[in-house]
């Protein structure tokens, strides 16, 4: 019994197992829901919508025809030490999701460009200074990952007047953005890179990828914003460089360790701001439909959407 003919799908999700087995009934009612770690016959079971899935989770299912992935980023379930090789791994592109990710990073450019930060400490001081404001286009931001959620954020920060470069692993033009790709790009990007946002995934080749030399090659008090994943930074040389004043400012959403450690010198770091990873959070009505027309599809010979390239990661 395949997932052509009777799709059997096992939840391990972000606690809201409930939730998405709820909404899975009123878009796609043919589809059979167990939730995790009751699986019933494990030879059932065809496709699953994972997030961290634990070690053994993949162990005894030995029919998965499909994973999806509940976030944007796959890390968890590449590194999950059961997961077998060659199955086609969806990852999530729901519109919601995008829409939740360019807020985030919206709000924090936005914070930073007109010195928010600065305003919220001379408060807690009751001290008045008009801090000169500056016109967006005067303002460089780098957007490092140019995947989905980078493109919508670079369309939006150029809506409101922002110069926008961009990074990537590889070549390709995205409209209103320059563009730099490879090793040779990365000092040219930094660089010019005012305020930084990190939307990168974890991958072997971008982990620290924000350390003590890259963080030196911003411009004088940049900002750093980490939308992507704690691994790209290390956070030693993060507090090092806002000590030293390399860096006037960071947003934080993700870090090496979550939950951030109550030891962690970030969480009380004057110019940091630190949110419990809820830059985006995926919507299930969207995140649903996006899979249901997937299976949909698949059933009638389509292939899967937005599947991980094995060589790359992501
Ligand atoms: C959240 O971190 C995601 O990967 O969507």
């Amino acid at each position: 019994m395949g997932i052509k003919t009777k799709p059997v799908m096992l939840l391990k999700t972000d606690d809201r197992d409930q939730k998405w087995a709820e909404t899975f009934a009123e878009i796609i009612p043919a589809l059979e829901i167990r939730i995790w770690p009751n699986v019933g016959n494990p030879a059932d079971i065809n496709c699953a919508l994972l997030w961290a899935p634990p070690p053994e989770l993949f162990r005894d299912l030995k029919n998965l025809e499909v994973l999806f992935s509940i976030g944007a980023g796959v890390d968890s379930l590449l590194t999950c030490p059961t997961l077998p090789a060659d199955i086609p791994v969806v990852r999530m592109v729901e519109p919601q999701l995008t829409a939740g990710m360019v807020e985030y990073c919206l709000f924090n450019v936005l914070r930073f460009h007109r010195l928010m930060h600065r305003f919220e400490e001379q408060q807690s001081r009751r001290y008045w200074e008009d801090l000169e404001q500056v016109p967006a286009s005067e303002i460089t931001v780098g957007v490092m990952g140019l995947g989905v959620l980078g493109q919508a954020l670079s369309a939006q920060l150029c809506a409101l007047n922002y110069q926008v470069v961009g990074y990537r692993r590889s070549q390709q033009d995205v409209e209103g953005v320059e563009v730099f790709y490879g090793e040779d790009g990365l000092q040219p990007f930094l660089s010019r890179s005012m305020i930084l946002v990190l939307l990168m995934p974890a991958t072997s080749g971008t982990q620290k990828l924000i350390n003590a030399n890259t963080l030196a090659m911003l411009p004088p008090d940049a900002f750093l914003i980490n939308a992507g994943r704690g691994d790209l930074v290390d956070e030693n040389a993060l507090v090092a460089a806002l000590d030293n004043h390399t860096l006037e400012a960071a947003a934080l959403d993700v870090f090496e360790t979550e939950p951030l450690p109550e030891s962690s010198p970030i969480w009380n770091h004057p110019r940091i701001l630190v949110t419990p990873h809820i830059g985006s959070v995926t919507f299930p009505p969207t995140a649903c439909r996006y899979i249901a027309e997937a299976i949909v599809g698949y059933q009638h010979g389509a292939p899967w959407p937005n599947t991980v390239k094995t060589e790359s990661g992501y």
